[in-house]
């Protein structure tokens, strides 16, 4: 069974997703157009991602990968975390999000402004146990954007091995060889390669 509908709708999740799980042998759906989006109602990323897999596998039958992330910053105790995508508010868009946190790290140094992506993928099945895993991105936030590449809070995170340069500034090849998505998408391939209910035809 290596068949899998997916929650999200953002496309530049669906194309790191796919860049990573298709030449491991995975088939991905798209979502439906008629099964809505599910109201991030958890207090953490593990529940988020399991309550839009559930929903997703129970609208449509079919086996669902739900992925949820967050960007935790220890100089403001782990914030924006599981709300980064309403950091600025409802509906708040990526630059609005940028700039608050750009703001709240306002005469924070450099050193001190280390910070974490976490991602965590779940699969749910019509009929067997969940599956979660996570991948993890240590870096810093940046004094300033730089970089046009990706999306959300690409433009102000440094990962701790690009050489200085922020996600933005990384070719999508660069950011899916290190990035938290990928990560949490590879330990997944490895679960379900080694889970009673993976695919034969999965291969690492
Ligand atoms: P979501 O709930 O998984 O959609 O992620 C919450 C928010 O985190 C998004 O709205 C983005 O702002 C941010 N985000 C998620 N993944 C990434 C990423 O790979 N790079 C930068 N920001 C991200």
């Amino acid at each position: 069974m290596s068949e899998f509908v997916l929650a999200t709708a953002n496309p530049h999740k669906t194309e790191e997703i796919r860049a990573v799980l298709e030449p491991l042998g995975f088939t991905l759906l798209d979502r439906p157009s008629d099964v809505p989006d599910v109201d991030e109602t958890g207090e953490t990323l593990e529940a988020n991602a399991v309550l839009k897999a559930k929903a997703l596998v129970d609208a449509t039958g079919t086996p669902a990968i739900a992925d949820d992330t967050g960007l935790f910053v220890d100089a403001l105790d782990g914030r924006p975390g599981v709300h980064s995508a309403r950091y600025a508010g409802d509906g708040a868009t990526y630059e609005q999000n940028v700039t608050k946190l750009l703001s709240a790290l306002d005469g924070v140094e450099a050193p001190a402004r280390t910070a974490r992506f976490r991602t965590v993928i779940a699969i749910a099945y019509p009929d067997a146990m969940d599956v979660c895993v996570e991948g993890v991105l240590e870096g810093t936030i940046a004094l300033a954007r730089a970089g046009d590449q990706g999306f959300g809070y690409d433009p102000v995170f440094v990962p701790a091995a690009s050489g200085g340069r922020t996600l933005a500034e990384l070719s999508a090849d660069e950011k899916n060889a290190l990035s938290h998505r990928s990560l949490a998408l590879r330990a997944l391939a490895k679960k379900l390669a080694e889970s009673e209910v993976s695919s034969p035809d999965v291969h690492l």
